[in-house]
């Protein structure tokens, strides 16, 4: 998986500037426009709470786990709904600021959790982690299955019979070109540069091969329930943060001033963060990427088997 130094430097380096341009409680996942595109990034963030909210049952009395918390957006829903929520991630600085907003979040390997740690729970999330939990090593070594297995069982742990799991993650699309192909020496704007530049973004990742490789790791454990493409509400998404992101202010460019040095020392730093185009943007568009969201219902295993 990704490790701590890998998270530290996608989420915990750019931190300010992720809040500064999203907001305090910075909304890090695909919304939910459901191809409405005349609502504000700020109305579909709220309707995918929303949907999860009406997937999973979050409400008063719920205890909710959030995978991968981020910035906190959904724990602070789950909280305004009067549930209870508890959140972990692997970037100091969103725990920092979780914590700032009086959220009740650890900075904890989500694939780690035992039942003992945080007490059981009546439903689990997890939005744009699961990218996360299996590194390109792992996948070379062929362990991408025993790792998403791996998790889902520990998932179940926590879980009561039929208590539900809303994950929402990209997976490689159905365009998907050869590994060996991936290439950032290949021409500017070929699938095989894009794909290379998102490993910059996100060292240490790798992507599921589709929702069926997910469906199927989780299986011994939980039954799918819904499994919905959010591939073209991503690129709307990702259009809004992008102007989010350009938005001039004198707070963000004394932040930037402050980063200088990185990017001077830093070919990874400029190609993951300055290299001018979006390159999840390009790859969902030609599909080379999707993206799911999954509601599993934990199923005992002697109902499994009758
Ligand atoms: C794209 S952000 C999504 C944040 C949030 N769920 C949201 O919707 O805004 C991915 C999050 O997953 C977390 N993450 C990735 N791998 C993790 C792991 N193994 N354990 C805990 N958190 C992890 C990162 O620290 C980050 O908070």
């Amino acid at each position: 998986m990704a490790d701590r130094d890998d998270l530290e430097f996608t989420y915990s380096l750019i931190d300010r500037i992720f809040r500064l341009s999203l907001g305090e409680l910075a909304d890090f996942s695909g919304a939910k426009y459901d191809g409405d595109f005349s609502l504000s990034l700020d109305e579909a963030q709220r309707r995918k709470h929303e949907y999860v909210a009406e997937q999973i049952g979050i409400g008063p009395g719920r205890r909710v786990l959030d995978l991968g918390c981020g910035w906190g957006p959904l724990l602070a829903f789950v909280r305004s709904r009067g549930g209870t929520g508890v959140g972990v991630t692997l970037s100091s600085a969103q725990a920092a600021a979780c914590r700032r907003h009086g959220l009740d979040v650890h900075l904890q390997d989500a694939r780690l959790i035992s039942p003992g740690r945080f007490g059981p729970f009546d439903v689990v999330a997890s939005l744009g982690a699961f990218e996360h939990f299996c590194s390109p090593q792992q996948q070379r070594a062929g362990r991408q299955d025993e790792v998403y297995r791996g998790l889902f069982a520990r998932l179940a742990s926590l879980l009561p019979d039929k208590g539900r799991l809303y994950l929402q993650t990209m997976v490689f699309g159905r365009n998907m070109i050869p590994l060996d192909q991936i290439d950032i020496t290949a021409p500017r704007d070929s699938d095989a540069w894009y794909l290379a530049l998102m490993e910059r973004q996100f060292p240490g990742s790798f992507l599921p091969y589709g929702d069926d490789q997910i469906v199927r790791a989780a299986s011994p454990h939980f039954r799918v329930v819904s499994s919905i493409s959010g591939r073209l509400d991503y690129i709307e998404t990702i259009r809004q943060w992008r102007t989010r992101f350009a938005t001039p202010s004198f707070r963000k460019t004394l932040v930037k001033l402050q980063l200088l040095p990185r990017w001077l020392s830093s070919p990874d730093f400029r190609l993951a963060f300055t290299s001018g185009v979006s390159a999840n943007s390009v790859c969902f568009e030609r599909e080379l990427l999707d993206h799911y969201r999954l509601v599993f219902e934990r199923q005992d295993v002697r109902s499994l088997r009758s």
